[in-house]
């Protein structure tokens, strides 16, 4: 997009880089540049980031600002901030994409089967696929962490969801899925060699798949997973979304969780490693509880220092961003103009590393959430916040503490030395080498 900027009005300090793809290269290449810029110009800044000139907001003050004026001063969600690639391969079906009064309706649908009440029947699913990844890579012995727990989220994700086993009889699923993500954030050129070309391809065969699940699918047997969940409600409440749509909902679900997930499984992974007395703690905890016959929300709820190290690795390293919103009209912040059609972007890192809100922000202290600790409000947001916070936060949170309990129970593992712990920002943030460990049952 070309901005022409009136010279006279008082921007926010920063730069915009080079024309077209103004500092894009730089945020991809440097983990550490909001961090740069936010000791340089202070909360407010601007930049260019994948062709739109962006500001960015840091701190719960800023969050707040935006968060309170989504709807009048900025776009509620990022749906007309994201590129064409994106909003192509999602579909006007996903929730991501929708506004307004459409968005809200659908949350609605969709939140019911996410929250915590309807979590409990998920949990067998999760703690039969934990108990079989666990079992190959003991077998394995050396693995790249990362990649494997690509595969253990999307394996939990297709069977709580849709009931599709994509290690034993679907496997085909996991790859149409992997080459329609990497489509996202591709350039929109749909020529069959292209990354959005076949992505395109693998949407349609996916959604199809999905669409032949739901057919499967009758009133007197809607099945007892996510999409089971969704028909239920809707046939109770008289709502109708075409299969289409539910399509679009479930694919995007899907995507979702996956690589935000897996980057938080494995950032758990790295920094438990590193930290022994947090381990230790933590070991402590499941000795004080004891042998558990059928793990339930209320027993989980107990383990309060595995609740606060879970915090604490979102908090030191959120697995994204917050995406972009647009400016909707010209307005002002801290004595700046934000521009209409500008993005505007809210930084999860940065907030979270307030040191006016945490005690030394760039060390791993799970006490940042013990009880006594107060913060103020959008000074810790993971998952987002506002209208579009997300959806599935209590089953990333479930599935987090499932695994961790099983690794603190009964294994161990060495991060094998001499790789790279280099900082990728996209998908979501992940060490460049994978995590590269040596795994073993104690
Ligand atoms: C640690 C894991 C996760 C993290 C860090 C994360 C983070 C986020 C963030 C920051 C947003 C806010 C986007 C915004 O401001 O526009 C979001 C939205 C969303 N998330 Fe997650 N997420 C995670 C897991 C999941 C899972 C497991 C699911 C699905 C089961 C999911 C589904 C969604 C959906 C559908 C939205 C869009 C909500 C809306 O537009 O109303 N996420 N997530």
């Amino acid at each position: 997009m070309t901005t022409i900027i009136d010279k006279n009005i008082n921007l926010p300090p920063g730069k915009l880089g080079l024309p077209f793809i103004g500092e894009s290269l730089e945020w991809l290449l440097d983990p550490n540049f909001f961090q740069k810029r936010h000791a340089k110009y202070g909360n407010i800044f601007k930049t260019n980031l994948f062709l739109n000139p962006t500001v960015v907001l840091i701190g719960h003050e800023g969050n707040k600002f935006l968060f309170e004026n989504e709807g009048i001063f900025f776009s509620d969600g990022m749906s007309l901030a994201v590129p064409t690639s994106t909003k192509k391969l999602m579909g006007s079906g996903a929730l991501v994409m929708q506004m307004g009064k459409r968005h809200k309706e659908n949350r609605r649908i969709i939140y019911q089967a996410l929250q915590s009440k309807s979590l409990d029947r998920y949990i067998p699913i999760i703690e039969s696929q934990t108990v079989n990844y666990l079992k190959k890579w003991t077998a394995q012995k050396t693995f790249k962490w990362h990649d494997e727990l690509k595969n253990y989220s999307l394996s939990i994700a297709t069977e709580c969801f849709l009931s599709i086993d994509i290690v034993n009889s679907d496997i085909e699923f996991s790859k149409l899925y992997t080459t329609w993500g990497k489509g996202l954030l591709s350039v929109p050129v749909a020529l069959p060699f292209t990354n959005f070309g076949k992505a395109l391809k693998c949407r349609e065969l996916l959604l199809e798949k999905i669409g032949s699940i739901i057919s499967s699918r009758t009133i007197e047997n809607p099945g007892n997973d996510l999409l089971g969940n969704l028909l239920l409600f809707c046939k109770e409440r008289d709502i109708t979304l075409s299969s289409r749509e539910i399509q679009e909902q479930l694919l995007t679900l899907l995507f979702a969780g996956h690589d935000t997930l897996s980057s938080a499984l494995t950032s758990f992974c790295q920094l438990i490693s590193k930290n022994s007395k947090s381990k230790e703690k933590l070991y402590e905890e499941q000795k004080w509880i004891g042998d558990i016959d059928t793990l339930s929300i209320a027993k989980i709820k107990e383990m309060t220092y595995l609740d606060q190290v879970i915090k604490e690795v979102l908090r030191f390293a959120p697995p994204t961003n917050g995406p972009p919103r647009k400016v909707l009209k010209d307005c002002n912040y801290k004595g700046y103009v934000i521009p209409k059609d500008w993005n505007i972007l809210y930084s999860i890192g940065q907030t979270q590393r307030d040191e006016t809100v945490y005690r030394c922000p760039y060390e791993f202290n799970p006490d940042n959430f013990d009880q006594q600790t107060k913060k103020p409000a959008m000074s810790f947001l993971p998952f987002g916040s506002g209208s579009r916070e997300c959806v599935g936060k209590e089953f990333a949170i479930l599935e987090l503490k499932i695994l961790a309990i099983h690794l603190i129970r009964k294994y161990e593992w060495k991060v094998k030395p001499k790789q790279s712990f280099k900082k990728i920002l996209l998908p979501a943030v992940h060490p460049r080498d994978g995590l590269i460990v040596e795994f073993w049952k104690k």
